[in-house]
């Protein structure tokens, strides 16, 4: 995981630009802040991280590790070692379902319910052509449009369990329903 140890200042530059047009990110940070960027606020923060993004991508780390002011491979190595972070799934496709309460009471355990029937997997697995992931996040900043589900990282607004089966539908080239 050469990227995580070792990220230079083009790629640190890269993620946090990726960063500023990602309201999770802008979330999180405010959470750093509150927690005044201190380093041994680091589990509070990736719990956080967890919490909106629904697993600890590279590029979150890299993130984190910045506003903390901690080498990248201490967070990476936090992060590894907690049973309770999961790290980026190894499907080809993720799929975060929020399931927190805005989403929750307009539906989103239906989406849920409706991907799991569809791809054999429940929520922390990866199908077994490891064409998709399914996960679920506590709050992804989008109540508003409530529910929110993120396909590949982009977050999608009202979320039916017909628009989540199309997605899937489009990853795996069959229907799944
Ligand atoms: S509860 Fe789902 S985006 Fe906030």
């Amino acid at each position: 995981m050469p990227l995580i140890h070792q990220p230079r200042s083009r790629e640190i530059d890269h993620v946090l630009e990726h960063a500023s047009g990602d309201k999770r990110f802008k979330i999180l940070e405010v959470f750093m802040k509150r927690h005044m960027f201190r380093a041994d606020a680091l589990i509070e923060v990736l719990h956080k991280a967890q919490e909106l993004f629904g697993y600890l991508e590279d590029d979150l780390l890299i993130f984190v590790a910045h506003h903390l002011k901690l080498p990248p491979s201490r967070v990476y190595g936090v992060a590894t070692f907690y049973h309770f972070f999961t790290l980026k799934p190894k499907g080809e496709h993720t799929c975060v379902v929020c399931l927190g309460t805005a989403c929750y009471v307009k539906g989103a355990n239906k989406v849920q319910a409706a991907v799991e029937e569809a791809t054999g997997i429940t929520a922390g697995e990866t199908t077994p052509d490891d064409k998709v992931s399914l996960l679920t996040a506590r709050c992804i900043g989008a109540c508003g449009v409530a529910p929110a589900v993120t396909y590949d990282g982009q977050v999608a607004a009202k979320q039916t369990p017909e628009d989540a089966l199309a997605k899937i539908k489009e990853w795996t080239g069959h229907d799944a329903e």
